[in-house]
């Protein structure tokens, strides 16, 4: 063994014992015939002292040391004298007298400090990950990630579920994203498409009798990133046969309780529970974040007939009139109202009415073509008091107030500190909502077409289904995501089994049955030999860790993620490649070598 102990495990119990620690060196600071190391190791720091009256060839060695030095020492451990304890550190009462020292191998100076209490450029961070993983947040992050994945795998194991692996190149199936794309060498001109999601195969696993099936599956889609979207990642993929709605959520939301007790040491209470409109109309979104108030309120009753024209056409247009109330920001700047219009249009409101309600009466640009009364319920319904200010947005969709209005919320909660600071072991802190009753399509105003919100496997609402030719828009699904603080953290949903529905609504999204055969063929044959009724689940894990952890962008629990531009700029994926290694595949690139943007 080349270590008896790891750095960050001693503590004043182990005082007298020698001990041969392995690590990097952290930090050295020197005074006179005494050399201070701070060793890290995965467990934590440890002050190690080299001293000419300890042992003077080792103090002379520590003389070479620099940072990230990775070295052996022995040494004895003692209590610190009084006054020299660093209660900042779990080994802060100890140190380590080292009487030898071996370097191990030495190290260029990193291109950052790994002590660093700065922000590190993160374009440097990505480029050396391997010396970005070294600092704590990291590891604490992947240890977190790994205690959860654990948790998870225990638990389904319990509940009788079978982890299957399935295939990372299998035929395109439509999860709404881009596929990433691989040639086949063997079927000139053919190509594998890297999976979005295993869909199609745990409903396979299903058809196939295994019952309960999960995974710890990686998934690849090609669309464009954002603070939690990654072109690779992870899902805690869950199909089940024989259930419906309210199983899956059971088994689901039992899975999520036990990782919080088992990994955060937090009890959570039941998941709420918003249907889908319920959700828009309140908080503007399908991932609302419940931590705090300032709900949409529907205005249109107190504009009908309102002087304002811009408020009062838009619902005449068959829109709306919603606002949000900000609690003591009545006497918000002009400026800051008028950034606030801006952020309104820049999010696609046509504008933004402010109303400030001080003690003189209501201050708000349109105030002379509103009628004492109205304004009066305009208040009201706004639910403002003295000091408020109201945002109202108006369109003749609807649905683009609630979208700028939600978004508006969100941002504005942050920015103003409505969000009630608790404490991550507070229950409270984790707001979890169950999101139901979906609509089964969403019109696609582009295409001027009806689209799956969820996907094409879907299971439909048996009483919403005489809809599906005449009016799509009134039909609902058994999907059903989880949000969290904001966040969508899973999707799922009751499937299809029947081979004669799932045509009607291939036809119903516009998709032929000669191409649903030529897409969705296997699947549609083998919904010929008995297909238990089934549905599942699929949480994302990288979303689920990273708000366990507090961080705002899932790259932070990621071991090797890629940058914004879906980029891996420590191996410098993606690659131009040898023209004879195109040639094998079939390939000819239109982009000239010289031109590439590696
Ligand atoms: P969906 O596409 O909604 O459903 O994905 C499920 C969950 O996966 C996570 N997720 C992502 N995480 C990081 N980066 C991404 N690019 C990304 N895309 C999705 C989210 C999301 O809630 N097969 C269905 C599930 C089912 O019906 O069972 C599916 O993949 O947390």
């Amino acid at each position: 063994m080349m270590r008896t102990h790891r750095c960050g495990d001693l503590r004043p119990e182990h005082a007298g014992r020698e001990v041969t620690l392995c690590g990097w060196v952290h930090s050295r600071r020197d005074h006179g015939g005494v050399t201070f190391i701070d060793l890290r190791d995965t467990a934590g720091i440890v002050q190690v002292v080299f001293s000419v009256d300890i042992d003077a060839g080792a103090h002379a060695a520590a003389q070479g040391l620099r940072s990230e030095y990775c070295v052996q020492v022995v040494g004895r451990v003692r209590e610190r004298p009084a006054g020299t304890v660093n209660e900042r550190i779990p080994t802060g009462a100890v140190e380590v007298a080292a009487s030898s020292l071996r370097v191990l191998s030495e190290a260029e100076t990193p291109p950052f400090q790994i002590d660093s209490p700065h922000e590190v450029d993160e374009s440097l961070r990505l480029r050396y990950r391997y010396l970005d993983l070294r600092r704590a947040r990291l590891q604490d992050n992947l240890r977190l990630r790994h205690a959860i994945i654990a948790a998870i795998r225990r638990f389904f194991d319990a509940e009788g579920f079978v982890e299957v692996e399935t295939p990372m190149l299998m035929r395109a199936t439509p999860e709404g994203a881009r596929d990433y794309l691989v040639p086949s060498r063997l079927h000139p001109g053919c190509f594998y498409a890297l999976p979005q999601s295993p869909q199609t195969f745990k409903q396979l696993l299903m058809v196939a009798g295994l019952d309960r099936y999960y995974q710890i599956a990686r998934c690849m889609r090609d669309e464009d990133l954002r603070a939690d979207r990654q072109p690779e990642f992870t899902q805690l993929d869950v199909e089940m046969s024989f259930v419906d709605v309210e199983d899956v959520l059971d088994v689901t939301e039992r899975c999520f309780k036990y990782v919080w007790r088992e990994v955060m040491g937090v009890e959570l209470g039941p998941f709420l529970r918003l249907p889908y409109a319920e959700s828009v109309e309140r908080f503007g979104t399908d991932k609302p974040d419940v931590r705090f108030g300032v709900e949409l309120q529907d205005l249109g009753p107190v504009f009908a007939a309102s002087e304002a024209k811009v408020l009062r056409s838009a619902l005449e247009d068959g829109g709306a009139v919603k606002a949000i109330t900000l609690p003591g920001r009545g006497s918000a700047s002009r400026k800051e109202l008028d950034a606030l219009v801006d952020e309104a249009k820049r999010l696609g409101a046509g504008g933004l009415v402010w109303a400030a309600v001080t003690q003189e009466g209501l201050r708000c640009p349109l105030e002379r073509h509103l009628g004492e009364d109205e304004k009066r319920a305009l208040v009201q319904r706004a639910g403002a008091s003295e000091g408020d200010l109201v945002l109202i947005v108006a369109d003749r969709s609807r649905a683009r107030v609630d979208k700028v209005l939600g978004a508006l919320r969100t941002r504005l909660a942050e920015r103003y500190g409505l969000i009630p600071e608790t404490d991550p072991s507070d229950p409270a802190h984790w707001r979890f909502v169950w999101i139901v009753d979906f609509p089964w399509f969403e019109y696609n105003e582009d295409a001027g077409r009806w689209d799956f919100s969820h996907h094409p496997f879907t299971g439909v609402v048996e009483e919403t289904l005489d809809n599906l030719e005449s009016d799509p828009g009134k039909v609902l699904s058994k999907a059903y995501d989880i949000t969290l603080n904001g966040w969508e953290l899973a999707s799922g949903s009751i499937r299809i089994h029947d081979r004669e529905l799932q045509k009607r609504v291939f036809a119903a999204l516009g998709i032929s049955s000669d191409e649903a055969e030529e897409r969705f063929g296997f699947l549609l044959d083998a919904f010929r030999y008995g297909v238990p009724p089934h549905g599942g689940i699929a949480p994302g894990i990288d979303r689920i860790v990273a708000l366990a952890a507090g961080e705002t962008n899932i790259r932070e629990v990621i071991a090797f993620p890629k940058t914004q531009s879906a980029q891996d700029l420590m191996t410098g994926a993606p690659s131009p490649v040898d023209a004879e290694q195109l040639e094998v595949l079939h390939l000819r690139t239109t982009v000239p070598l010289e031109e590439t943007e590696a």
